[in-house]
């Protein structure tokens, strides 16, 4: 339904939001839930692992009987599953058959800037993009996305995305659920709006239109399946949670509230298992969570509306508010033992001490300190493999998030205070409600580039579109001097 809401500051008169509301007890949970298929890599000559993706359009069945045209990497619909080791050399040709220019970011990887398929790698129709790395980093559930300035939104939304986990030798060992597409599943969650002719409505897509979120679709994906169910034949499930929609903000729990083992985020594992019951995710975040089910267990994974506070009203206008079934768990009888999960999971360090300089930055309309992106200008110049302190306010009545690449972080306190559970662990992405201030402990990498940026950026993707981007290059000391007022002598890589 339309429902109207506070104006926000910054923007004249009243904002209509088209939110979906509740989809609760709507769903049958018809449809098996599509497990996206592992990619298959070959080594090439230099020794390196090769994955190949290739970015097509297509047709997808998500309602029956209804035919939606979708974009895909190597299918229809989102991509396969890459995973890689710690010290793997990896490389993907990304193929792209796309009508149009597009890229593809690996979201989380520690790799060097002109790898990292940002608005500086564009990969023209028919050409292939092959970036190469060496994986190093903790075991993380990463994803890929495209990421062309001004039109990430669009082409997530039609369906360019997948997972990309890394495993590290460090932590194999971890009795943790571990049988990909059994009891360790990734959960790609996304709303979408289905026009009764099958077409995905993508009229709210960007901001300038009627919200200033972007889009929020009433139906839910997961995986790309509607209506979903998943059979349970162990007691213990892993599940690798990924919100990749535009916009909307998930409060994740289950239908019975029972409780669940909280075990990594975006960037990696958490100290310990953090019992919780309900979790917060907004887009581009991902989370782990280990599930205990009893035999015949019949049990819905929902979004619920968060627990009441001041924000709201506000966090209403990214769809927080709203209800909704994700996928239905059903357990058969018996169920296959699981291990016990550990006490421990990894000596993940508490933040680390900053050693380089403090940044403070404010989010406003559509801008970080009343800049919006400029492809060839430089927002900040850091210290390749230092820390840094990053404030980041959020001074306006909508929600944000926040996303850096290049760099993994610890939330070091929101509004002055600790952070709260799901917040303590190794993260790329964090919520900045409205009127708030996250501040963040920001470990930067150690490549040194002074031609290629990162990106941070709001991760609500109508806001990214609209210029909430700014960029970053890592240099050395030796590197500094080449780095000369706010322009980049750019490389297209
Ligand atoms: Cu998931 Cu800069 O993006
Ligand atoms: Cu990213
Ligand atoms: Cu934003």
């Amino acid at each position: 339904g339309i429902v109207v809401v506070a104006p926000a500051v910054g923007f004249a008169g009243w904002v209509w939001v088209d939110s979906g509301r509740s989809n609760t007890g709507t769903l049958a949970f018809r449809n098996r839930l599509r497990i996206p298929p592992l990619l298959d890599a070959t080594t090439d000559a230099d020794g390196r692992r090769r994955f190949r993706l290739e970015l097509r359009t297509g047709s997808t069945e998500f309602l029956p009987g209804t035919r939606t045209a979708t974009w895909g990497a190597n299918g229809s619909y989102l991509g396969p599953t890459l995973r890689a080791r710690r010290g793997d050399r990896v490389a993907v040709d990304v193929t792209n058959r796309l009508p149009e220019t597009t890229s593809i970011h690996w979201h989380g990887m520690h790799l060097p800037a002109r790898m990292d398929g940002g608005p500086h790698q564009p990969i023209a129709r028919d050409a292939t993009w092959q970036p190469y790395w060496t994986v190093d980093q903790p075991a993380a559930t990463l994803w890929y996305h495209p990421h062309l300035h001004q039109v990430t939104a669009p082409h997530v939304y039609r369906g360019v995305a997948g997972m990309f986990l890394v495993d590290d030798p460090a932590t194999d060992d971890l009795p943790l659920p571990k049988r990909y597409g059994v009891d360790d599943v990734p959960l790609i969650v996304q709303d979408k709006k289905i026009a009764d002719d099958g077409t995905l409505d993508e009229s709210k897509m960007t901001f300038g239109g009627l919200t200033v979120t972007g889009l929020l679709g009433d139906k839910i994906l997961v995986n790309g399946t509607y209506d979903p169910r998943f059979e349970v034949t162990t007691e213990l499930v892993r599940l690798r949670l990924l919100n990749a929609s535009n916009a909307r903000i998930y409060h994740v729990g289950f239908a019975d509230d029972r409780e669940f083992a909280l075990i990594a985020m975006d960037a990696g594992l958490l100290g310990a298992p953090e019992r919780v019951g309900r979790l917060p995710l907004s887009p581009g975040e991902r989370a782990e969570i280990v599930v205990r089910f009893a035999p015949g267990d019949d049990v819905v994974l929902k979004s619920f509306p968060p627990p009441l506070r001041a924000n709201v009203a506000y966090e209403r206008l990214a769809g927080g508010d709203d209800e909704h079934d994700l996928v239905k768990f059903v357990a058969v009888d018996p169920l296959r033992p699981s291990p016990a999960l550990p006490a421990v999971l990894t000596s993940t360090p508490a933040p680390p001490p900053t050693t380089g300089e403090e940044f403070r930055l404010t989010m406003g309309d559509f801008t970080f300190n009343g800049r919006t992106m400029e492809m060839d200008r430089l927002d900040r110049v850091v210290g390749a493999g230092t820390v840094e302190r990053w404030d980041v306010v959020n001074g306006q009545s909508i929600p944000h998030n926040f996303h850096v690449h290049g760099a993994s972080f610890h939330v070091l306190d929101v509004d002055g205070g600790a952070p709260p559970a799901h917040l303590r662990g190794v993260k790329d992405t964090v919520y900045v409600a409205p009127g708030s201030t996250v501040g963040l402990a920001v470990s930067f990498l150690p490549h040194s580039d002074p031609r290629s940026p990162y990106m941070f950026h709001c991760h609500l993707l109508a806001h990214e579109d609209s210029g909430m981007m700014g960029q970053f290059v890592t240099v050395s000391d030796a590197d500094r001097p080449l780095v000369r007022g706010d322009r980049l002598p750019l490389t297209h890589a």
